[in-house]
């Protein structure tokens, strides 16, 4: 069976929770595609040649292995910050698109979440969410998973939305036939048990 699920939203919205949780009740594979981007983001810092040459940036993405996406520092504030930078290059999206196509395809059933899916890498995905929350609501959540200061976070999140949803390159935006989930006040059970049914609907 070819099922594909396509979540997409800012960051610390719940996508990633609800994506795993997903691809546990239906036994599904689950992909977090914005560890491509960190990936590739914090290589790109570490070879000391800048994360922005685009042409260096997508050869990085272009010999990205598996083993580098299990990278422990991938889940860092400046990881991130070093992700969306990146992830404005057409070129570095291009080299991303086919393994996360044929992810999508795989037999038994996957889940993706990231911020282009629905629209861009698998726009006939067979269930599409688009997950959000206030500002506020993120930031307290990522900075208790972190352990950093609210205010700190809440600054870096917003920054990251911004050049996410600005950039000309697959910028976040809903997808028109995506089911909007707001999380700001629902508890990770709740939210999960609305995602669920939503899919389970259209198995
Ligand atoms: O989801 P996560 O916060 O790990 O993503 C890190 C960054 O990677 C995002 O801020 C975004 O710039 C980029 N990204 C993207 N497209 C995706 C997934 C992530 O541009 N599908």
């Amino acid at each position: 069976m070819i099922f594909t699920v396509a979540i997409d939203g800012p960051a610390a919205a719940g996508k990633g929770t609800i994506a795993r949780a997903l691809a546990a009740e239906l036994g599904f594979a689950h992909l977090d595609t914005g560890l491509l981007y960190r990936a590739v983001g914090v290589q790109a810092l570490h070879d000391g040649r800048g994360v922005i040459d685009p042409h260096w940036s997508a050869e990085l993405a272009r010999r990205l292995t598996p083993e580098q996406l299990a990278r422990d520092d991938l889940r860092s504030a400046r990881a991130g910050q070093a992700a969306s930078k990146v992830a404005v290059l057409p070129e570095v999206r291009s080299a991303l698109l086919d393994f996360q196509r044929r992810f999508a395809r795989r037999e038994g059933g996957a889940v993706l979440d990231g911020r282009d899916i629905g629209t861009v890498i698998c726009p006939r995905a067979d269930a599409k969410l688009f997950v959000t929350a206030s500002d506020e609501a993120r930031a307290g959540r990522r900075a208790a998973e972190l352990g950093a200061d609210h205010a700190t976070i809440l600054a870096d999140l917003r920054a990251r939305d911004a050049r996410d949803a600005g950039r000309d390159a697959a910028p976040m935006v809903a997808a028109k036939d995506a089911l909007l989930l707001d999380t700001t006040d629902l508890s990770i059970d709740a939210a999960v048990a609305k995602a669920v049914a939503y899919v389970k609907g259209r198995l």
